[in-house]
């Protein structure tokens, strides 16, 4: 095939077409030095000059203020599910956990190895279809911390503001699949993190901002890769960073930038989403397991009730050009991811699916 067709594909997930094109020139041959960008040394004028720019440009994207570190670590968002827990967590703390579903499922699992886990708010009985808020969320004594998963790939639910937690604790959050989609004010957080591969580059490289007071208030005595206060210390080049996801993620910043941030993002992506939820509140056909006060702008579920039309509206939409619309299998039915770099046109295609099958079908 030698055309692009539309990626609905929930991660590794869609980039911006500019920055693939920008990319494979960079490959090749970046900024006139002779040497492509993943051939050249970490410790070398070239990455440095990548590096220092994808730092400035996360923190004009996002306004992050001075007492924050950027990160850029490897291991996935798994692994910051136990290097949290193993650096601020102990056998005689607890920490408090949101449950909105199996990413924040896997983050309470590991958190268990390392201390005491309260369970602070679960929509587990709701099949996870919203996010616990008020009285549905009961915090422990003198949590550790407070962790959140932002937007849940598998359900698409989305957080639409932060939790008020208790005084003396800070905040955690998994932000994987929504990260940089909307604005965020990073102050209210100590911790957050996201995998690249699906709002900010390939997979290989997660993005870590954290407080720098908590670096310091880290349990000592940890591997050192495990470590923060390793990767604060060397900016990230303890060892090999993965160069060429932080080169993309530096490319993603300054795409996010030239569109007018975060504020221009989250117009963009309401339009979007819009596109889609609209086609699928038309007609009794569709299923949406998601409450519509919760639903992610970033992963749209939605099914029939029958399996069949399901595996149909798969096997059509994949004739049309449109790929990756199933839902995970944990849950099944359809999924649409449409992150920041997915294009409103491809929104447009898939709204006209939609009616289009259900007209057919319904
Ligand atoms: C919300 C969320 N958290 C964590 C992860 C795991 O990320 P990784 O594969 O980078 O470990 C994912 C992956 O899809 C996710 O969607």
């Amino acid at each position: 095939m030698s055309h692009r067709i539309y990626n609905f594909a929930a991660g590794p997930a869609i980039l911006p077409e500019p920055i693939l094109k920008q990319a494979q020139q960079d490959i090749w041959n970046i900024a006139d030095s002779g040497i492509g960008i993943m051939e050249h040394s970490h410790r070398g004028k070239v990455f440095d000059r990548v590096y220092q720019e994808t730092i400035q440009n996360c923190k004009k994207v996002a306004n992050i203020p001075d007492n924050y570190h950027i990160l850029f670590l490897q291991g996935g968002a798994s692994s910051q599910f136990f290097m949290i827990p193993m650096s601020f967590l102990s056998k005689d703390r607890t920490a408090d956990y949101i449950d909105t579903g199996s990413w924040s499922t896997k983050a309470i699992k590991e958190a268990k190895r390392y201390g005491k886990v309260h369970v602070a708010g679960s929509t587990k009985e709701a099949k996870f279809a919203y996010i616990p808020t008020g009285d549905e969320i009961t915090y422990s004594a003198n949590p550790a911390y407070v962790h959140i998963t932002t937007n849940n790939t598998i359900y698409g639910t989305e957080y639409q503001q932060e939790p008020d937690i208790p005084a003396g604790t800070f905040l955690i959050a998994d932000t994987c699949s929504h990260i940089f989609s909307k604005p965020i004010d990073v102050s209210k957080y100590g911790i957050i993190y996201a995998g690249a591969q699906k709002n900010l580059g390939p997979s290989g490289v997660t993005l870590v901002i954290i407080r720098d007071d908590l670096v310091e208030k880290a349990n000592a005595d940890l591997p050192t890769m495990l470590d923060y206060r390793t990767h604060v210390s060397k900016g990230s080049m303890f060892n090999t960073p993965p160069t060429f996801g932080i080169y993309i993620m530096g490319e993603v910043f300054k795409y996010i930038l030239s569109l007018g941030g975060l504020n221009a993002m989250r117009k963009y992506n309401q339009e979007k989403a819009a596109l889609i939820y609209d086609a699928l509140d038309e007609s009794d056909l569709w299923e949406l397991p998601a409450r519509a006060d919760c639903r992610s702008l970033m992963n749209i579920c939605f099914r029939t009730a029958s399996d069949e039309l399901n595996a149909k509206f798969l096997e059509e939409s994949m004739a049309q050009g449109m790929s990756g619309l199933k839902g995970h299998r944990s849950v099944g039915g359809m999924r649409a991811s449409v992150y920041n770099a997915f294009p409103k046109q491809g929104c447009a295609v898939l709204g006209d699916f939609i009616r289009d099958f259900a007209r057919k079908n319904g």
